[in-house]
C-alpha cells in the first residue's frame, strides 16, 4: 500500500511490477546482459512511438530526469545555426534558457503562459527571419496546454527548419508521429505517462539526423547526444555507468503499455481525465483552459480566491493525495491534478470524494455579516455560506 496518491504530473505511482523490476539481477554494464537489456528497451521505445521503419529512427537512453534529455538534444543539435524557441509557459522558457547557456544564436517567441501559439505570427517569423531550428514542448505542464504539433511542424518543413519538441510529459500519453509531425528529434523521460522510475531521459531521432551530429561542435562532454547514438550503434552501451536496474524498470513499464495496446492506454488515460474534469466541475470549479486545449493527463484548475494554497495542500496531503501547486506566474492562482500511473478509478473517486471534503472546509467564500444584538452592545458575525442553506460561523467581530 502506498503511503500517497501521486496525481501529480510525475513522477508516479508505479505498477507493483515495476517495483520489483528493480530487484532484479546485478549486471555488469560492459556484458552482454546490458547489451541485450538496452536494445530491448530501444526497439520497445520505437514501438511506443509507433515507428513503422526502425531502421530510419534510433532511441537513445540517457541516465538523467527529463532535463538532461533536452539539454543533450539543444547543446548538441544546434551547432553554429539559429535556433528559434516558442514558449507559452515555464517549460518552454527552460528550453529557452537552456539553449542560451549553448547556443548563442538562440531567440524566442514569447506568449504568456496558458496560452494558444499564434501559428499566423509564427509563420510571418519564419517568413522574415533566417531560423535553421525551431524547439517546442509538446505539453506544456505548467499550463496543461498541448501545443500543436503537426501545424508547427508543417510550418518547419516549409521553412526547412529543423524541428525538435520536448515530449517529457506527452509521451506516453499522446499520439507522437515523427514523420507525419516532421519531428528531427524528440525527448521524453521514464517518470510521467509511461510510468516506470525517475531517473532515465531518452531521445528519439531520425538515424540520418544523429549521423549528421558527428559533424557538429561538441559543447558538453557528458550530454553529448552524437556520443550516445555512437555507442548505442556499434555496442549497445551507454557511454559512462548506467543507472541499470531503472532500465529493467523503464522496460517493464513499457511492456505494461504495449501488452495491453498503445490506444488502450491513451483511452484509459481519457477516460480517466474525463472522469475527474466531469467530477470537478460538478464541485463548481473551473479550468485554466477549454479541454480541447489539454492534454490527457493533467487538469489545471483555478484555485478558489478565498482558498490558501498550502493549506489546501496539506488538507488533501493528510487524506493521502499528493497534488501540484500552480508555478511561477500561476503561484497561488491555480492547482493541478494529474491522472497518469497507477491510480485506479476508485483512487480517483476517492479523490473527488476528498477535494469535496477540503472544499466544503473552507466554504464557499461568499461572506454574509449578519448583525444582532448580544447583551448591550451591537454585534455582528461573519457567516461563510456553504451552498444554499448551510452556514457555519467562523469568527466574530464587534
Ligand atoms: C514538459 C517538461 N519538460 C521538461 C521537464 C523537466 O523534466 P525533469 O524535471 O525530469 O528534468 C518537465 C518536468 O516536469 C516537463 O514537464
Amino acid at each position: 500500500m502506498n503511503k500517497y496518491l501521486l496525481f501529480t504530473p510525475g513522477p508516479v505511482n508505479v505498477a507493483e511490477n515495476v517495483r520489483r523490476a528493480i530487484c532484479k539481477d546485478d549486471i555488469c554494464h560492459r556484458e552482454s546482459d546490458f547489451d541485450d537489456l538496452l536494445q530491448r528497451v530501444e526497439t520497445k521505445l520505437l514501438k511506443l512511438f509507433e515507428i513503422k521503419n526502425s531502421v530510419d529512427y534510433r532511441a537513445v537512453v540517457i541516465t538523467g530526469s527529463g532535463t538532461a534529455a533536452n539539454e543533450s538534444m539543444l547543446s548538441s543539435v544546434v551547432g553554429h545555426k539559429r535556433i528559434l524557441i516558442l514558449s507559452n509557459g515555464e517549460f518552454g522558457d527552460r528550453l529557452y534558457n537552456i539553449s542560451k547557456v549553448h547556443n548563442k544564436n538562440t531567440t524566442v517567441l514569447q506568449y504568456s503562459w496558458g496560452e494558444r501559439f499564434d501559428l499566423e505570427t509564427i509563420k510571418a517569423y519564419l517568413t522574415t527571419h533566417e531560423i535553421d531550428i525551431v524547439a517546442m514542448v509538446h505539453h506544456e505542464t505548467s499550463s496543461g496546454m498541448l501545443n500543436p504539433l503537426e501545424k508547427i511542424g508543417t510550418l518547419c518543413k516549409e521553412h526547412k527548419a529543423m524541428f525538435i519538441v520536448d515530449c517529457v510529459s506527452s509521451a506516453g500519453a499522446e499520439v507522437i508521429d515523427m514523420e507525419k509531425c516532421h519531428i528531427a528529434f524528440c525527448s521524453s523521460s521514464s517518470s510521467k505517462a509511461i510510468c516506470s522510475y525517475p531517473g532515465l531521459s531518452f531521445v528519439v531521432g531520425k538515424t540520418n539526423e544523429f549521423e549528421r551530429l558527428r559533424d557538429l561542435p561538441v559543447k558538453t562532454a557528458y550530454l553529448n547526444l552524437y556520443a550516445f547514438y555512437e555507442f548505442i550503434k556499434n555496442f549497445s552501451q551507454t557511454p559512462n555507468t548506467p543507472a541499470v536496474h531503472l532500465f529493467y524498470a523503464l522496460e517493464q513499464a513499457l511492456d505494461n503499455i504495449l501488452n495491453k495496446g498503445i490506444a488502450h492506454h491513451y483511452s484509459v488515460l481519457q477516460d480517466k481525465a474525463k472522469i475527474l474534469r466531469d467530477g470537478m466541475s460538478n464541485l463548481g470549479l473551473t479550468f485554466l483552459m477549454e479541454e480541447k486545449d489539454m492534454c490527457s493527463v493533467l487538469t489545471t484548475v483555478y484555485l478558489p480566491t478565498h482558498i490558501d494554497t498550502t493549506l489546501f495542500r496539506q488538507k488533501l496531503r493528510e487524506k493521502s493525495i499528493i497534488i501540484y501547486e500552480g508555478k511561477g506566474r500561476f503561484k497561488n492562482k491555480v492547482f493541478q491534478v494529474g491522472n497518469i500511473g497507477e491510480l485506479s478509478f476508485a483512487d480517483i473517486q476517492f479523490f473527488l470524494d476528498s477535494l469535496e471534503n477540503v472544499l466544503q472546509s473552507f466554504g464557499n467564500g461568499k461572506v454574509k455579516i449578519i448583525p444582532f444584538t448580544l447583551g448591550g452592545g451591537r454585534k455582528s458575525m461573519i457567516v461563510y455560506v456553504d451552498g444554499d442553506t448551510k452556514s457555519r460561523e467562523l469568527a466574530t467581530a464587534s
